[in-house]
């Protein structure tokens, strides 16, 4: 198989993003710009990346470096266009190791919709073809700002035009330059030393070199891209969530097809790294991003976003927001439950209403149901955490963690001051702040006895509601404990 070069251009300036990050660090569906055309390159089976960059490139180029480790970075320090962007690439990558050979396929940065597939079919016709170049077009019916695909009266492509430069005539051609043009090497590398700057914009046109080849009587040729959106590019912020939601959609229909039930598909947004099972049900509202993968029967949403995360098989997950969290097979979350970075959730166990967790580990069948939080504690199976309990993790300067045993019970309104162990089978009282470690099996209640002052109220709160609420009570009992009305209690006790 004969060796195929992608080079990518990301050197411009982006600057109609107003953005101190370089345009093609900007994201879609969880990955930079550029990030989504190295994926698109790596299935279309480059054999060697060139990256193009100029602009930004303290940023850009160590982003590119992380994702594509082994491509070659070229630097523009002045960009003076497209063809002269080429060169340096091709210089780059002969200073690396040998000059490009068999096939070159030139590309922008900031075209993420592309498809790996779409790179692969006009290489492979290009190849077969045997054309010295072939442009992947698109027929879009708002052509300005596109260079412009100048075909004789043959059909044959003799020239691209840049909008700038092009004539009324050409200028009403709705078949566009994509960018994305494979060359063959060495007419390439011919070609590009004869590109002037003698245009509207002062600059080296790589686009110049389909009318040179023409000219020179080589096979030049076009193939038209089927879904024009893929060769959009994003220049502002609009255009960039135009994008995304273009992305979105795809994503989305592609889990779709793939066995996901989405209610629906507007409100879903789906990150590209993402995983779904077959029989994952999203209800409205839910945002799926990063790594997260949520495995089969599960139920999501409405309105949660999950990022990082894993869901077991069967789980339930309502109006949650979850970080680095993983939920184990048939768990129940939410609704309201914030999930942090840490928290494991045992297969069959429960993080309800309003309950925050961080750096917690909750063992199978353990539940916290109810309006807590659980930070840094290890929770054993079958235990139940009651309403209200607070796991009190950090003493002003350092965090310590709580272990509670297996089959557990804790009362209501808890307080476990860590460090502090609570055994298996134990159980605490309502209102207990647990300070000491609880040996297995016992009860531990920290609470004093009730002591209650008869009449308080009419005595100490004379004149209010309340006195008045509680007279009326009081004089209702009275009457009613009566013997001589047929009232039963004594009135004496
Ligand atoms: C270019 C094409 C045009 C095509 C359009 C598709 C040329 C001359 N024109 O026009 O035919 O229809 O893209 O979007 O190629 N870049 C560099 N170094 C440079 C100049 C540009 O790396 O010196 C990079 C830019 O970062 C960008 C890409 O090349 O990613 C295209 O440059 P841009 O200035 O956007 O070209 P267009 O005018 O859009
Ligand atoms: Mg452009």
């Amino acid at each position: 198989m004969s060796e195929l070069t992608v080079i990518v251009l990301a050197a411009g300036g982006g600057t109609r993003m107003k953005s101190k990050t370089p345009k093609v660090l900007h994201t879609i569906g969880g990955r930079s710009l550029v990030g989504h055309v190295l994926s698109a390159i790596a299935e279309a089976g480059a054999t060697r990346v060139v990256a193009v960059v100029g602009h930004g490139r303290e940023q850009v180029a160590p982003h590119i470096a992380e994702l594509a480790p082994d491509a070659v970075i070229a630097v523009q320090t002045e960009q003076l266009g497209t063809g002269h962007a080429v060169a340096v690439g091709l210089a780059a990558a002969a200073d690396e190791g040998e000059p490009p050979s068999g096939t070159v396929l030139v590309l922008y940065a900031d075209t993420p919709l592309l498809r790996g597939r779409t790179l692969a079919a006009l290489v492979a016709d290009h190849r077969s073809s045997g054309r010295a170049a072939s442009v992947l077009t698109g027929v879009v019916p708002e052509p300005a700002g596109y260079g412009r695909i100048v075909r004789d009266e043959t059909g044959a492509v003799r020239a691209i035009v840049e909008e700038k430069d092009a004539t009324e005539e050409q200028r009403a051609i709705t078949e566009v330059n994509s960018g994305i043009v494979a060359f063959d090497a060495a007419a390439l590398a011919a070609l590009l030393p004869r590109i002037g700057n003698d245009n509207a914009k002062a600059e080296y046109y790589l686009t110049d070199a389909i009318g040179l080849a023409a000219a020179d009587g080589l096979a030049v040729g076009a193939v038209r891209v089927a879904d024009v959106t893929e060769t959009e590019g994003a220049n502002d912020r609009a255009q960039l969530a135009a994008l995304g939601r273009t992305l979105n959609e795809r994503i989305v229909t592609g889990w779709m097809r793939a066995g996901v039930t989405v209610i629906d598909p507007a409100t879903t947004w789906i990150d590209a790294e993402t995983e779904l099972a077959e029989d994952v049900t999203l209800l409205p509202g839910v945002q799926l991003l990063g790594a997260t993968k949520i495995d089969e029967d599960a139920v999501v949403g409405p309105d949660c976003t999950l990022k990082d995360c894993e869901i077991g098989a069967g789980a339930r997950v309502i109006r949650t927001h979850g970080e680095l969290a993983v939920v184990g097979a048939g768990a129940g979350v939410g609704p309201f439950a914030y999930l942090r970075p840490g928290t494991l959730l045992g297969a069959d166990g429960k993080i309800g209403t309003f309950v925050e967790t961080k750096n917690a580990q909750i063992g199978d069948g353990a539940k916290v149901p109810h309006l807590s939080y659980v930070g840094d504690a290890t929770i054993g199976e079958g235990s139940n955490i009651g309403a209200g309990t607070i796991f009190a993790n950090y003493d002003g300067v350092a965090k310590h963690r709580t272990t509670v045993g297996s089959h557990a019970k804790t009362g209501a309104n808890n307080t476990f001051v860590a460090p502090v162990a609570v055994g298996d089978g134990a159980g605490t009282g309502g209102g207990t702040v647990v300070r000491d470690d609880v040996p297995p099996g016992a009860l531990a209640v920290s609470a004093g006895p009730q002591r209650t002052i008869e009449r308080w109220a009419v005595t100490r709160r004379p004149g209010t509601p309340q006195a008045a609420a509680a007279q009326a009570a009081l004089d209702e009992a009275s009457v009613t404990s009566d013997p001589a009305s047929g009232g039963a209690a004594d009135p004496a006790t």
